[in-house]
């Protein structure tokens, strides 16, 4: 094998240098390719030693006080040493003007060559100041909304002294287990990738080196969100066509919105661990898409394949991680600490590295870090940034924005402002730290306005607000690396929540989760709500029936008896920092909610993943028999669909019709759909439109997502809307293996969710 080695790095190398190739002229005109900067880089790397190079792809997490005296001993001190030897390219989770300031000083006047450190850190929804979690902020189906919060999210982070962002996360999540689905835009892949090319449109601007601009990343190619059974880090197993229909097209959207960056998974994808695939890094990603960008690593991916059992050590690790294009290799100090000797004796040809650090160096080159390294590290910037009134007023706004009504019978809500009593109730309400939900960067601790705060600022003078805690939050709920442990029990809050509630005309009462029962490592195999929560909305409705749940959460949640027994359920995520202000707008009629859910909530756990863009089966009806595809304990239906959403008023759909019946593979058809606000107020609502391509050389979905609108209108106004739908735009990966449009006939479906029924049909020649 050791002979072979240098034969099949060369194969590799061949194989980098075609795909660079390609990738150059498929990316000309991408922000980071210019033309006088690459004859920067190749002066630069002419000059640098291999252990320069190597230290280029190495990415350290912060350990130590950097702005204090060095560290005189153990690993600390080593990395400190290491980032003044050029031995180290970029820093994760060091925050701050100040302290990023200090770090980069090490590099720049400490190293031979001063090239400046990048610095990437988790700037998730916001980095002071908390927007809704991102997957709360697709609810609101605004591109504009989400490109705003990300700018925002940039500004501050910019001014803190951080170039990077690993986000937007843009893994398709179907199943609801799966902690991290609150950190996507949920089960679409049309949405999705719409939602991730404005995600990095928002973080890197029109220009990269603007001030306001911070490199995103794309995560976590590919396939991290279809972990078995939903649990955390678990095998992946899905073929070709979920691939490249369902969980590659968010990462070609973000690289044709120009992202500088992609982080591969923990995952292993068809037996591989996606941080050693050469197809999905250099095949698809640097040759077929033509990315001109870096890969990092996930946190200690590349060390991980030991224990995947596909390195012996980690040497080999980083041989396999860097021969795939995993550029740069975060926390597992494999690259540092091997790369060197695996290219002097051959095993891994140093083309290789010169096109990782050719890539990490554009980056960094484009931020202008090169002109002036201390650019981002501003303190005075950064204090009059963060959190300013205009940042907390946008994050208001998408907060609103963001907030779906799931039921509202007989009209409960709005609640009229003024003369009412208000039982607020449940721990969650007057939470100050749930609505900052999970990944929240540098929000500070219980800084979010509560619901109960937003209820109190919302009343007029006529109207007595009175809270009870009710069921306990769970003990360590603040804490990011710790478990739950959820105090299951504990029932000694009901009785005075329930003589609260009995004496109050309306209950406003919060359920279900704390920040951090969602994200990262917080798989669950349970959505039911947690503790003593329905049980207390029990109690709470048998002496008051006029309960609004107001449901605070990081993924759907199972919750079939609350949504047959309240009155009216409001679904508001984790909304950030203006939290408890944007529900109040809606719950007292300032705002009329028109928000639609990006995911489906189960009815329970058991149907999970469950998405409306499925196929069909070859039994999809009851024929009457029990031989049909079917729970026999539970309905197929969802409790609510994807796309789904009320409003204060209502809307109707009709007349859908297509221009045309014909279309040919490079035309275009129009459908159209009249739609009427049939209610009493105004509002708004978004016209979503599906199709079904009815025979495909592969099984194709029920329907499937392919345009949006949203129209307001005053009541009794109507106006029509027009999707214009080119035939490429219905295009899949067929049985041949290839992105194409295949002709035949297909169904469009227009209406206000995803079991519209007002149809129309065209043919694609
Ligand atoms: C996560 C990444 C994240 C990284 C750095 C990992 O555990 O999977 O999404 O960017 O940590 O914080």
């Amino acid at each position: 094998m050791r002979t072979l080695r240098p034969l099949l790095s060369s194969l590799v190398t061949l194989c980098v240098i075609a795909s660079n190739l390609s990738a150059q002229s498929a990316s000309s005109g991408h922000p980071l390719m210019d033309a006088e900067r690459e004859r920067r880089i190749d002066e630069l790397l002419a000059r640098m030693t291999v252990a320069e190079k190597v230290g280029q792809l190495n990415q350290y997490s912060n350990t130590f006080d950097l702005t204090g005296p060095p560290p005189d001993d153990g690993e600390a001190g080593r990395r400190y040493e290491r980032i003044r030897e050029g031995r180290v390219g970029s820093m994760l989770n060091v925050t701050g003007a100040e302290a990023t300031r200090s770090a980069q000083q090490l590099a720049v006047e400490g190293s031979r060559l001063g090239i400046p450190l990048l610095f990437g850190l988790d700037v998730i929804h916001g980095y002071r100041t908390m927007f809704p979690i991102p997957l709360a902020e697709t609810a609101s189906w605004d591109l504009e909304a989400i490109r705003a919060s990300a700018r925002v999210a940039a500004r501050e982070a910019a001014a803190a002294g951080i170039q990077w962002t690993f986000a937007p996360m843009v893994d398709i999540g179907r199943d609801a287990r799966w902690g991290r689905v609150m950190e996507g835009a949920g089960e679409d892949p049309y949405l999705g990738s719409l939602v991730a090319a404005a995600r990095v449109r928002g973080f890197q601007g029109d220009d990269l080196a603007d001030l306001s601009s911070i490199a995103a990343t794309a995560k976590h190619f590919a396939g991290y969100g279809f972990a078995e059974a939903g649990r955390e880090y678990n095998t992946v197993d899905v073929g070709t066509a979920t691939l490249w229909n369902t969980i590659l097209p968010p990462f070609q959207a973000a690289v044709g919105a120009g992202v500088a960056s992609v982080m591969n998974g923990f995952n292993v994808l068809d037996g591989i661990p996606v941080t050693a695939s050469a197809y999905l890094q250099r095949d698809v990603l640097k040759g077929d898409w033509g990315f001109p960008g870096f890969v990092v690593s996930d946190w200690q991916s590349i060390l991980e394949m030991t224990t995947h059992g596909v390195a012996e050590d980690p040497a080999a690790a980083a041989r396999l991680a860097l021969s795939a294009g995993s550029d740069m290799d975060m926390e597992s100090d494999a690259y540092r600490a091997h790369l060197e000797r695996l290219i002097e004796s051959g095993a891994v040809d140093e083309a290789l590295l010169d096109d990782a650090v050719r890539r990490v160096l554009r980056v960094k080159f484009a931020l202008g870090l090169f002109d002036d390294p201390y650019r981002y590290s501003d303190p005075e910037r950064e204090a009059d940034l963060l959190l300013s009134p205009e940042h907390l007023a946008l994050a208001r706004d998408v907060a609103r924005k963001s907030i779906v009504l799931l039921k509202n019978q007989d009209r409960l809500l709005p609640l009229p402002p003024e003369g009412r009593s208000i039982a607020v109730i449940g721990a969650l309400a007057a939470d100050k730290d749930a609505p900052l939900g999970s990944w929240r960067a540098q929000a500070i601790p219980n800084s979010a306005v509560s619901l109960l705060e937003g209820v109190e600022a919302a009343v007029g003078a006529g109207t007595t607000v009175s809270y009870a805690e009710g069921y306990k939050l769970g003990i360590g709920q603040r804490s990011f690396i710790q478990d739950l442990a959820l105090d299951a029990e504990d029932r000694s809050g009901f009785a005075e929540a329930v003589r609260v509630a009995a004496g109050a005309d309306v209950v406003v009462m919060a359920l279900g989760e704390e920040a951090f029962q969602s994200g990262e490592a917080r798989s669950v195999a349970d959505l039911t709500l947690k503790g003593q929560q329905e049980a207390l909305l029990r109690e709470v409705l048998a002496v008051n029936p006029n309960v609004v749940v107001v449901l605070m959460n990081g993924r759907p949640l199972a919750i079939p008896w609350v949504a047959e027994h309240a009155p009216a359920i409001v679904e508001a995520w984790h909304l950030g920092s203006e939290a408890g202000h944007a529900i109040a707008e809606v719950l007292f009629g300032a705002h009329n909610p028109s928000g639609k859910l990006p995911v489906s909530f189960p009815r329970v756990t058991g149907q999970v993943p469950i998405y409306y863009n499925h196929f069909n089966t070859g039994r999809p009806v009851d024929p009457g028999t029990v031989f049909w595809s079917h729970y026999t304990d539970a309905p197929n239906e969802p409790l609510y669909p994807f796309g789904y959403g009320l409003s204060y008023t209502t809307f109707s759909y009709s007349n859908v019709r297509a221009d045309r019946s014909e279309v040919s593979p490079d035309g275009q058809v129009t459908i159209s759909v009249d739609v009427r606000n049939t209610g009493d107020r105004s509002g708004s609502d978004v016209a979503q439109l599906y199709i079904r391509d009815v025979v495909g050389s592969r099984a194709r979905p029920v329907r499937e997502l392919k345009g949006f609108e949203r129209v307001e209108l005053d009541p009794g106004e109507a106006t029509t809307v027009h999707f214009t739908v080119r035939a490429q735009d219905l295009a899949f990966y067929t049985a041949r293996g290839v992105w194409d449009v295949e002709p035949g006939e297909f169904v469009a479906f227009v209406g206000g969710d995803s079991t519209a029924t007002e149809r129309t049909s065209f043919h694609v020649r």
